[in-house]
This record gives C-alpha cells, structure tokens and sequence, in this order.
C-alpha cells in the first residue's frame, strides 16, 4: 500500500518550472530515492510533500488523505517530516535538547520525551554526544543531529535531504546503517541523495528528475540501466564503474 502518493505535482515560481506534472509513490515501509542533477527539483517536492509550499497543481495523498494544502505543522503531525539540505539546529542547545524539541511536538510528557529522545539519539548513533552543544558539532554529527530530531517526532515518512553530503566515506556507510535502522523500524523513508553507491545499496525504488520531470523509476538496477538517466545524470562511465563494483542493488 502507498503511504505517499504523488500525483501530477506541479510548482511553478513564476515562469519557472521547478517540479512539473509529478507522479509516483512511495510504498508503506520502502525506501524510495529520489536523484537528479542540481536544480532538478527534488527539494521543492520535499518542500511541497512537507506543507512548506503549496503546490500550483496537482494532489498529495498521504497516508489515504489529502494533504495538498495543509501547513507544514499539520503534515509533520500527521507523521510526514522531512530535514533539511542545509541543518538547522538550534546551536546553543545541546544535542540532547534539541532532540527534546522533536519528541515534545509530539506532544511527550516529560518522561516520555526523555526516553524517545535517548532512542532516537542512540538509533542515530549520537549517544555519546547528547551533552554537547548543538553548534559544535562536526558536520556528520550535525547531519545525524538532525535526523534524531526529526526522527523524535515520530513520523510514518521521514524524508532526507542530502543527508550525506559532506560526509566522509566512513560516515556515509554510518548513515547508510542508520537509514537501514530505521527501515526496520518500520519507518517508510524518502531520500535525496548525490552519492549514487549510497543510494542504490539502501533503495527498494529510485525516482529520477530532470528539469522538474520524472525521467525514469525504477529499481535500482533498472535505473543505472536507463539510457535517459544515464544521458542526463549518471553518464556511462559511472554506470559501468557502479556495476563493476556490485553495489547496484542491496539485493544482490
Ligand atoms: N523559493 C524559490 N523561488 C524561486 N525559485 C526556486 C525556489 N526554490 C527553488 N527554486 C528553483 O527551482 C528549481 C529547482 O530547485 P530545487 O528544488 O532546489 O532543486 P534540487 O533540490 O533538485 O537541486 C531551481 O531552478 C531553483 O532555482
Ligand atoms: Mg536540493
């Protein structure tokens, strides 16, 4: 069953195109990456699917209801969360507070905030770290930082964007491990990401977008495989060194 359905999704700012007549689902419990060069739209969707725009046209359905036009707050509490490319923590807080914050939108009593936010820092590896300050954390734990955060208002969907970027090749197989984590949780995730390797060992389902259009879907394999894909995005030579490497699909 979809938990997300996005249907002929346009965002027009002005003339320009950003997401254009988008369609796809997300699967209850799956994890769908969506990829596609700079500019190609994949945050105005997490932005449009999270309440944070209105879409121009178009239908959001989550979870069986329509979503198209509700406020942020009401799409995060429906348990639809998105971080963000550029992390936001509140930097005089420490991690553990900033956890905080997540679990007690969820409306948490003390006590049960205080357990949802040791969970969610220990899923997201941050344990160690929950009495620093927020704002002197490396860039990796600030990443981490904000899934943790996003994780403690417990949402069905929880959507990263480009939560990898920055991180060195250690730290990614670390968020790759979480993202796997969560999975399990039974949590359905939708993730923006550049590195390519990262993306096809965790998605059940890859979504492509060029210019504001879907260009291709498809499994992972499918879509090193897509001439369309590899003309706009991938380019042959990543593809042939990414099926060399045998990390095309977590499932093989
Ligand atoms: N708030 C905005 N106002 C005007 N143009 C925007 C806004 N947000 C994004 N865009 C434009 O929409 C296009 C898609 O951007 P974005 O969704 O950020 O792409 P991606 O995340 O795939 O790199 C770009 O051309 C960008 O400049
Ligand atoms: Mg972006």
């Amino acid at each position: 069953m979809a938990l997300l359905e996005v249907r002929n999704l346009t965002m027009k700012f002005g003339s320009l195109v950003a997401c254009n007549d988008v369609s796809f689902d997300v699967e209850k419990g799956s994890v769908v990456g969506l990829i596609g060069p700079n500019g190609a739209g994949k945050t105005t969707l997490f932005n449009c699917v999270s309440g944070f725009y209105k879409p121009t046209s178009g239908k959001l359905i989550f979870d069986g209801r329509d979503v198209t036009n509700l406020p942020a707050y009401e799409v995060a509490r429906l348990g639809a969360v998105r971080t963000f490319q550029v992390v936001r923590p509140l930097k005089e807080m420490t991690v553990m507070d900033n956890v905080l914050v997540g679990a007690f939108l969820r409306g948490a009593d003390a006590d049960t905030a205080h357990k949802v936010a040791e969970e969610c820092l220990s899923l997201c590896r941050l344990e160690d770290k929950s009495h620093n300050l927020a704002g002197g954390l490396p860039i990796g734990y600030k990443k981490r930082l904000e899934m943790a955060r996003a994780l403690a208002t417990g949402p069905n969907l929880l959507m990263l964007d480009e939560a990898m970027a920055g991180l060195t090749s250690t730290e990614i197989k670390e968020a790759l491990e979480i993202i796997k984590g969560l999975r399990e949780r039974g949590i359905t995730l939708l993730v923006v990401e550049h590195i390519m390797e990262a993306i096809m060992s965790v998605a059940d389902m890859v979504v492509v977008l060029d210019g504001g259009v879907k260009i291709a879907e498809g499994t992972p394999r499918e879509i090193v495989e897509d001439e369309k894909v590899i003309t706009a995005y991938l380019g042959a030579k990543f593809t042939e060194r990414l099926k060399r490497s045998g990390e095309v699909t977590r499932n093989d």
